[in-house]
């Protein structure tokens, strides 16, 4: 026996809060370090690499990606990218995105954790790039209201992002999955209205591609592919 200590019994009115607080370790360990390498191994799909390569075509100059993840986009870059600032919250992310970033020749540097509030001055970017991120980003208008901020007059948003299907059918079946869907993939919506968002935030959008994507269930795979412009 160990002198001095003892068991205490939980009082059953302490239950809920001890399951609650439980709850919410395992949950952000989960977001932090498992979550990370799931999107990793998901998005890094062959399948998904000529989409990658047609929403960065045209970059060029010093570029903003918000969501950067695991750096997936990284083998996507033209060369005409002096520059690529990294914003996104996940440490893990970064730390799997080590073997591209050790490959390519554009400098690219960590720089921010959070794509609704970006720690540049206005006027920074030529141009920024979101792939798969404004699903999960909690608040998508404030985002794009920052990618606004940021971008020269004239810059482009270079970006694919899954959302709202465009036939009703799919768009139930969002619906009743997305709950599910949110806890699952670190708050990853299914029916954020892309275009619709763009275009509140003041984007003029100059190419659209609206289908879904090969492989992917029709719920979570209505992809818009596109460039917009900050005017
Ligand atoms: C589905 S993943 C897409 C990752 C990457 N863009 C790709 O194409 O592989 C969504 C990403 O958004 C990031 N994210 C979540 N909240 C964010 C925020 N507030 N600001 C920036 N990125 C965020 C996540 O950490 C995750 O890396």
């Amino acid at each position: 026996m160990t002198a001095g200590r003892s068991c205490r019994r939980l009082e059953p009115r302490h239950y809920g809060t001890t399951i609650a607080a439980a709850e919410e370790a395992v949950m952000g360990l989960y977001g932090e370090r498992v979550l990370p390498r799931i999107i990793n191994a998901a998005c890094g799909m062959k399948t998904a690499e000529p989409l990658r390569r047609r929403v960065c075509e045209g970059l060029a100059g010093d570029v903003v990606e918000i969501g950067f993840g695991s750096g997936l986009n990284i083998p996507f870059y033209p060369a005409a990218v002096t520059q690529v600032a990294a914003v996104d919250p996940a440490e893990v992310g970064w730390k799997l995105a080590d073997k591209r970033l050790r490959a390519t020749t554009v400098p690219v540097q960590w720089s921010g954790l959070d794509g609704q509030s970006l720690p540049f001055a206005d006027d920074s970017f030529d141009a920024a790039l979101s792939t798969w991120t404004l699903c999960t980003i909690p608040d998508p208008d404030a985002a794009l209201r920052e990618l606004r901020r940021v971008l020269k007059p004239g810059g482009t948003l270079h970006f694919i992002e899954h959302g709202l299907a465009p036939d009703e059918g799919v768009r139930r079946w969002q619906r009743r999955i997305e709950p599910v869907n949110k806890r699952v993939f670190g708050g990853c919506h299914l029916t954020r209205p892309v275009v619709d968002l763009l275009t509140t935030a003041g984007f003029t959008i100059t190419e659209l591609d609206v289908f879904y994507e090969k492989g992917a269930p029709k719920f979570a795979g209505a992809d818009s592919l596109g460039v917009a412009l900050s005017p």
